[in-house]
């Protein structure tokens, strides 16, 4: 056990900040009959490199290991992301793609919800999806996917086959890379002279402003900021010319880069990262802050599931996340403390959460006979679910919440 790596972006020294201790892989639902003994876990930590400020965990779980013909999670399961990619595609249609034959690339298309639009609009393209199950079911929409990881090798043969790119773009995706530098000199190569690479994912100011650590899991790596994409993308012979806040998955940041002097960057950039400046993101002592409130929100969630017990209270909880993998190893909250977790994912249900074994089944367990609390982990999508879910509050139930803080509403 060491607290310092290199980094992953330029090979500066990186300083852990939290441990969250032994983790199992957070997207390994146990099917019924599984071996428990079996289980793999690693260590989750994170850090922060003192060179370019990059965020990222000490420790890297082999790609194949979670990114496979089983991977379980299907972005096109809440009907917010629908509308969130629908929205940028047609945004891309009248913008980066309006030109002749324009050419897209999608590292990380999933079940296909953001490229299926791009696709039916007759826009030439291709997903790049390692995880076969979810690329297949991008294959039946219609949409071209190419079964593999994107790095600099895939990215130099499809500018070989189909020609550079317009736009190559990411959702939740470059943040699950830790050889990132390969997918750069890949984009790079990639990239038209005049192309963009667009990519979002989680912010780093939101997750330590809001304490919503559960967005650090093995799939994970990365934590970006504009100043850590800056020196990433100079690196590499590309620049940071726009960024966007987005309210989506707790909030994130969508980042533009191009080639280096080919655009003139947008001022939001600098806005951006006064802020960042501002919050002193880049220094140890905000992350360890972050840290103590971690502690403060694993210790009010324990003993609130305790209390509940106690009292006799009936507790589930909702949306068998990635993120809850985070939470539920680190509070210790296993099927004494929560009776199951409903979700949507039929690849999810009738299997058990990966380290702490609570039963996954469909919602309609939970609408069956209604407990008296339901602990949120898909608190990202709330707006959505308590919208659908309004029978339960009617009911009596209420809602256990733990990002900013622990409370019931
Ligand atoms: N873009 C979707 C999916 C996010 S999940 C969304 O925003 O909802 C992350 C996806 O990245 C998974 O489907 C995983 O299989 C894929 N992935 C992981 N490593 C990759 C790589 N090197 N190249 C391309 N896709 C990758
Ligand atoms: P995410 O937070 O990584 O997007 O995962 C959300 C999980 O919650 C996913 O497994 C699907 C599940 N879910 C439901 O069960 N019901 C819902 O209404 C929504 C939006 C998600
Ligand atoms: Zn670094």
């Amino acid at each position: 056990m060491s607290n310092q790596s290199l980094c992953r972006v330029c090979g500066g020294t990186v300083r852990e900040f939290f441990d969250f201790g032994r983790q199992p892989l957070s997207d390994a639902f146990l099917p019924p009959g599984a071996d428990l003994g079996e289980e793999f876990f690693y260590r989750l930590a994170t850090g922060l490199c003192e060179s370019c400020t990059m965020v990222q965990l000490m420790e890297e779980v082999p790609r194949e290991r979670m990114f496979h013909q089983e991977y379980p999670y299907h972005s096109s399961g809440s009907a917010h992301m629908r509308g969130h990619f629908e929205e940028l595609a047609k945004r891309l249609l009248t913008t980066e793609l309006a030109g002749d034959d324009p050419f897209v690339v999608e590292v990380g298309c999933n079940d296909g919800v953001m490229i299926k639009a791009l696709a039916e609009a007759g826009v030439r393209h291709l997903g790049v999806e390692p995880s076969g199950g979810v690329a297949d079911l991008a294959a039946a929409k219609g949409i071209r996917v190419r079964k593999s990881f994107f790095e600099e090798s895939t990215a130099k043969e499809i500018r070989a086959a189909d020609g550079p790119a317009d736009v190559v773009y990411a959702a939740n995706t470059l943040c699950h890379i830790p050889y990132i530098g390969s997918v750069l000199s890949g984009v790079a190569a990639l990239l038209a002279p005049t192309g963009v690479f667009v990519f979002e994912d989680p912010y780093l100011s939101d997750i330590v402003e809001q304490t919503s650590f559960d967005q650090i899991y093995d799939e994970h790596f990365f934590f970006f900021t504009v100043r850590s994409v800056q020196a990433m993308a100079a690196g590499h012979g590309l620049e940071l010319v726009d960024v966007e806040r987005l309210p989506v998955h707790g909030g994130e940041v969508r980042y533009t880069l191009a080639h280096a002097g080919a655009r003139r960057p947008s001022p939001a950039v600098a806005e951006l990262l006064a802020e960042e400046d501002a919050r002193r993101l880049g220094e140890l002592d905000t992350l360890r802050r972050f840290g103590e409130n971690v502690l403060r929100i694993r210790d009010d969630l324990t003993a609130l599931l305790r209390r509940l017990r106690a009292e006799g209270k009936r507790v589930v909880a909702y949306g068998a996340t990635a993120k809850s993998a985070t939470v539920t190893n680190l509070c210790g909250i296993g099927p004494d403390l929560v009776e199951f977790v409903c979700d949507t994912t039929p690849a999810k249900q009738g299997r058990l959460t990966p380290g702490t074994h609570i039963p996954v089944v469909p919602p309609e367990e939970f609408s069956r006979s209604y407990p008296d609390y339901a602990l949120l982990f898909a608190w990202n999508h709330a707006a959505e679910i308590m919208a659908k879910e309004q029978a339960f509050t009617d009911s009596g139930g209420q809602w256990i919440l733990y990002v900013p803080s622990v409370r019931t509403v």
